[in-house]
């Protein structure tokens, strides 16, 4: 299928809106996605028809409910190329996922002067999990500093390797915040080699980069289904099948044990280990939904939209007076995070708003990299597979806007 923009606008309802009296211009694609048509008519087909618990039901409904969640599943599989759907968690996001393997994975497998590393990129779903574990442990967390682009070198990393005690390398694929795509199938090759497994987080890699996680060869790999067009309270953790027999129940309660008496209970195997009590159903199913979606258009399609865009808002920006890009690595996805002289990252967002041009501003769950480059926030337009050159300019008309006021 060939990429037409304008086709795949009509299929998001959210964009026929007016904001403050201008149509919506939305670039904030990097916080949650909005949802094309086919995403939201699953979901409420759930509930309209299939409205059942899974995994439980004899009856029809159920039988239905349970075929739609597992064929999610299945669709997750193809989507990320995992060998098994038995290697596909369904989790909250993001988060959830990160948590599970750091308290399922991690906890008992780490001990006093064991290493965990991140990169100085990390969103806080990828650092305070690993403090937790850490705290509870005697492990200890080394990060690998940023460069002034917002990179990752893999000098920095092969350091950080040096020793033998790092037990797992946890890094995002995708900077949320600068954009940046990390070098995680070289990081992947120097961790195994040193002895390391190694947890991607997805997160923002998921919506704009074909992801191959055989190809990777990782050990986790977390995403979030709301940024991949999906709805929200919905995500996933790939491992291979020889990881998740390393993990231990997350929760407790039904749907993930074999027996239970008062005595002790014995547990079913994963992926339903890890799925405790009535999962997210329209979610999983809507999330299936969005990866149709995603797959018809093609990541090597979306991807190469996203780029030319990047470059045509890299260009526009820089020639705004006052205004400097945060982030500028060699290998970026449709993320523009920038500063401007005089005027506070949230007074910036405020007035694009009143022009209808949405962007997130403030430090993105990611407070070191904003200490990294000694600033509280930045303004960030992040892009979505429904953006266009349009919208980059009624961002740069906007923002030359701000700078008047504030020069
Ligand atoms: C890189 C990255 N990691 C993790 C998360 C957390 O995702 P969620 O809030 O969906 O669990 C986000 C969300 O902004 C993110 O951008």
């Amino acid at each position: 299928m060939s990429f037409d923009v304008e086709k795949i606008r009509a299929d998001f309802p959210a964009l026929r809106q007016m904001v403050h009296g201008k149509p919506l211009v939305y670039l904030d694609s990097a916080a949650t996605a909005l949802k094309p048509q086919a995403v939201i008519d699953a979901v409420v087909s759930v509930y309209a028809q299939d409205c059942a618990n899974v995994h439980r039901g004899v009856h029809t409904l159920s039988q239905r409910a349970t075929a739609r969640y597992e064929a999610s599943r299945e669709k997750v599989r193809g989507f990320l190329n995992a060998a098994s759907a038995d290697e596909i968690v369904f989790t909250r996001g993001t988060t959830e996922s990160i948590n599970m393997v750091a308290q399922s994975w991690a906890r008992d497998r780490l001990g006093p002067g064991d290493e965990v590393v991140l990169t100085g990129l990390e969103h806080h779903s990828n650092i305070v999990p690993w403090q937790l574990v850490a705290q509870a442990t005697g492990a200890k967390l080394t990060v690998v500093p940023l460069d002034a682009r917002g990179d990752v070198g893999l000098d920095a990393i092969g350091r950080a390797l040096e020793g033998g005690r790092v037990k797992l390398v946890a890094m995002s694929h995708v900077s949320n915040a600068l954009g940046t795509i990390l070098p995680v199938e070289a990081v992947i090759e120097r961790a195994h080699a040193a002895g390391a497994r190694v947890l991607l987080d997805g997160a923002q890699a998921a919506p704009h980069l074909p992801v191959d996680v055989r190809a990777l060869g990782v050990d986790f790999y977390a995403l979030s289904g709301h940024k991949l067009y999906g709805p929200t309270g919905v995500g996933v953790l790939y491992a291979p099948a020889e990881r998740l027999a390393e993990m231990g129940p997350y929760q407790g309660g039904g749907d993930m044990i074999r027996e239970v008496t008062f005595e002790a209970s014995t547990y079913a195997d994963p992926p339903a280990l890890l799925e405790a009590g009535t999962p997210n159903i329209a979610g999983v199913i809507g999330l299936g939904a969005a990866i149709d979606y995603v797959e018809a258009i093609g990541r090597e399609a979306l991807h190469a939209h996203e780029r030319a865009l990047l470059a045509y808002g890299t260009e526009a920006l820089s020639t705004i007076e006052g205004l400097t890009l945060v982030g500028t690595a060699e290998r970026k996805v449709g993320v523009l995070s920038f500063v401007m002289e005089g005027a506070h990252p949230h007074d910036i967002g405020t007035l694009l708003d009143a022009d209808g041009v949405a962007v997130r501003t403030g430090h993105h769950c990611a407070q070191p990299v904003m200490q990294r480059y000694e600033i509280p926030a930045t303004a960030r337009a992040s892009f979505g597979m429904y953006n266009t050159q349009a919208d980059l300019d009624a961002l740069t008309a906007s923002l030359r806007k701000v700078r008047e006021i504030f020069s």
